[in-house]
């Protein structure tokens, strides 16, 4: 392409440049057990039969009252779904289960510790302890239907009866993910407007005791600052009956569960018959820019979209061993650790650590040890099992009859790994593509269905119908190859409802960008702005290219760094690729390589040209990368993904900003160290 052509090309005309993957196929065994085998669903799910199509999954849950309007779209873009019905997500997720399971497990948690013994929660035990749970939120805390209150909670049993105490009574919780510091727990203490806070007081992380309970008093203290006053701490004891920090307990304000629960044994509170758009908790995204959002997910809508997705996607039947590696302190563990599973009666696993810890068979180990049948876990812990442990899993007695992958594109030579070593070459694999704020999955092959295509999310989900916009604001023909920014035609009932306690910015974020007439009542007017690049194949398959933002734009070529990621996860010697974009006067932006090596691989300038002629051999020339950097770590979040800000920073040689939140900030200084060096 001339110099003069490639400048006067769109970007969104522009092809992506990732070679297509061959199918790989569910096997009959699979399908013969499989929840859905029924083709129809994509056409019972089809435009002409929306919203009406939704019944099916209302249909899964039990309510106390039937809604009479499936979806209402008055009060536009805040959707309504299943308006008139009674509903309560505690009951669903654990009463009705009683007669048919009541001794069966429906929470194993696994201490980190392996010389602890897993604890196994009935259904019936379960029932128990949420009743006893609920009484004290209810009679010692004096909280109510439509109150908030926030969870600071790392992964321990205690974390989903909490949830399901609150749910019972249609308290909103509100749950920090474990590993976030004081300071965020405190924002969204005051953003929320919670006046109680629970909390625990200790948990094990990479063999070591933290001391949690130290942020409770950092948060108060600044929530307080900030003009929000809580009165109540709780706190769960990670020992029952012993306390295990050393940060003091304040008198009447700070109480152990332990200590009250004794006053309400035995103690049962009726379920609340919720409205079903009455919220059920907030979810709030850490964005990297401005003020965290507040999610608002509804009752009725997100727990029937919650369960007809597990049902239908992670095909969980109640006699299944499930086991999701995320945090609950995320949108995927309140969806697919929590409400989803609990609500189809199925065993959900709670591991409180680290899946290497002690070593690189533990998450196999527990596999094993627990009979799991059902895998779900995110690339960024898929590229860690398989840098340190390649051959870890033949060495376990395990099957799994599915694996899920969620949160960021997977590269197919990770997801190749994967399907072999982990799966076995047995089990099917779903990589669902989806968001805090859509409750549920949009993109995914349905199992028994649909074939697999490695670093494809797939077709979107029946009742999900993508477009895809270029830069313009036109649609891009359906098929045509082209990356553009991928919205969501239609409202769906685990939509969340609204930023909490921000309207306006909940409709220019998410639907202003392609609405045409702000007053209109019809949803076909109101394109949902999922805010990530995409390109559908000719099959109808998505492939999801990152936030809008992570797309590289090298000379009018509209690069995914994820695609350049996987061409250089071709060279056996790379476990972990990060891409970020350099600003270069002509190209506009130009690709810097950032590669982490397997463990006992050295690193070279040889291995390094290595690296970039494999990207220019598997894209082309265009994405060569400006500089390859063999780095020792990445610089990651908490919850493991990879922060490509900071790397962006560091390559633009711009001040890196704050990066005291990371899970290894030590790291930050010993790139920029490096790269000095160069
Ligand atoms: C990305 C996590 C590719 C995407 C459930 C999205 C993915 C953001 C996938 C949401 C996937 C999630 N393939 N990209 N299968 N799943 N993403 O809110 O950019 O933590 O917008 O929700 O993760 O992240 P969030």
């Amino acid at each position: 392409m001339s110099e003069k052509e490639s400048v006067e090309t769109s970007e969104a005309q522009i092809a992506v440049h990732w070679q297509e993957e061959e199918y790989y196929y569910p096997s009959a065994k699979f399908i013969a057990q499989a929840n859905m085998t029924d083709e129809t669903i994509y056409e019972r799910f089809s435009l002409d039969n929306f919203p009406n199509c939704y019944k099916e999954y209302a249909d899964l849950l039990e309510w106390y009252e039937y809604w009479h309007t499936i979806l209402d779209t008055s009060d536009a873009p805040c959707w309504k779904w299943f308006v008139g019905g009674k509903v309560n997500a505690s009951y669903n997720c654990v009463d009705r289960h009683l007669k048919d399971y009541k001794n069966k497990t429906a929470i194993h948690f696994v201490p980190e510790l392996e010389n602890e013994k897993t604890e196994h929660i009935t259904y019936q035990e379960l029932y128990v302890r949420v009743n006893e749970f609920a009484a004290i939120l209810r009679d010692f805390a004096g909280l109510k239907k439509g109150d908030r209150v926030t969870l600071h909670m790392p992964m321990c049993a205690e974390l989903p009866i909490t949830m399901l105490a609150c749910a019972r009574l249609g308290i909103i919780h509100s749950e920090v993910f474990g590993g976030f510091s004081g300071r965020a727990c405190a924002d969204r203490i005051v953003d929320s407007q919670s006046r109680v806070l629970i909390t625990m007081d200790a948990y094990y992380r990479s063999g070591k005791l933290l001391d949690h309970k130290q942020n409770a008093d950092i948060a108060l203290k600044l929530a307080e600052e900030d003009g929000q006053v809580v009165d109540k701490v709780l706190v769960w004891q990670r020992y029952a009956g012993k306390d295990s920090s050393p940060t003091p307990m304040v008198e009447n304000r700070d109480y152990f569960v332990n200590d009250l629960l004794k006053d309400y044994y035995g103690a049962r509170v009726d379920p609340v018959p919720i409205p079903a758009e009455d919220p059920l908790f907030l979810m709030y995204t850490s964005g990297t820019t401005g003020k965290p959002k507040g999610c608002q997910h509804s009752t009725g809508g997100y727990l029937a979209y919650a369960t007809g997705t597990s049902k239908y996607i992670l095909d969980i039947h109640p006699e299944d061993v499930y086991w999701c590696m995320a945090d609950i302190g995320w949108i995927t563990g309140h969806s697919y650790i929590v409400y989803g599973p609990l609500s189809l009666g199925a065993s959900t696993i709670i591991y409180e650590g680290v899946p290497t810890y002690p070593d690189a068979g533990r998450a196999w180990r527990i596999a094993q040890d627990l009979d799991v049948n059902i895998f779900h876990t995110a690339p960024t812990a898929i590229r860690a099992l398989r840098k340190i442990g390649p051959d870890e899993p033949a060495k376990y007695d395990y099957h799994f009859k599915h694996m899920t992958t969620v949160g960021e594109p997977i590269e197919p030579e990770v997801w190749k790994w994967y399907h072999k070593e982990v799966g076995k070459g047995e089990a099917i694999i779903v990589d669902t593509w989806w968001q805090t704020e859509t409750g549920g999955f949009l993109c995914s092959t349905m199992p028994a269905l649909t074939p697999m295509k490695p670093g494809s999310a797939g077709p979107a989900l029946p009742g999900i119908h993508p477009v895809i916009y270029d830069e313009e604001g036109d649609v891009l023909e359906a098929g045509s190859g082209k990356a553009g920014n991928i919205c969501i035609q239609n409202p769906w009932p685990g939509a969340f409802q609204t930023i909490w306690g921000d309207r306006d910015r909940f409709v220019s974020t998410y639907y202003e960008r392609y609405n045409t007439d702000p007053n209109s009542k019809d949803w076909r007017d109101w394109p949902y702005l999922t805010g990530d690049a995409a390109v559908q194949a000719e099959d109808g398959y998505y492939r999801i290219l990152g936030r809008i933002d992570d797309v590289i734009n090298v000379s009018g070529h509209r690069l995914g760094t994820k695609e350049i990621e996987s061409a250089a996860l071709v060279c056996a010697e790379v476990a972990e690729a990060a891409v970020v974009p350099v600003n270069h006067d002509i190209k506009g932006k130009e690709p810097d390589l950032y590669i982490a090596l397997k463990p006992g691989i050295d690193a070279s300038d040889e291995l390094a040209k290595k690296i970039s002629d494999t990207v220019c051999d598997e894209i082309g020339k265009i994405a060569k990368p400006k500089g390859v950097w063999l780095v020792a770590d990445m610089p990651k979040t908490r919850s493991g993904k990879i922060m490509r800000r900071v790397l962006a920073s560091i390559s633009n040689d711009k001040d890196v900003g704050d990066v005291t939140t990371l899970a290894n900030p030590e790291i930050v200084t010993e790139i920029q160290e490096m790269m000095k060096k160069k």
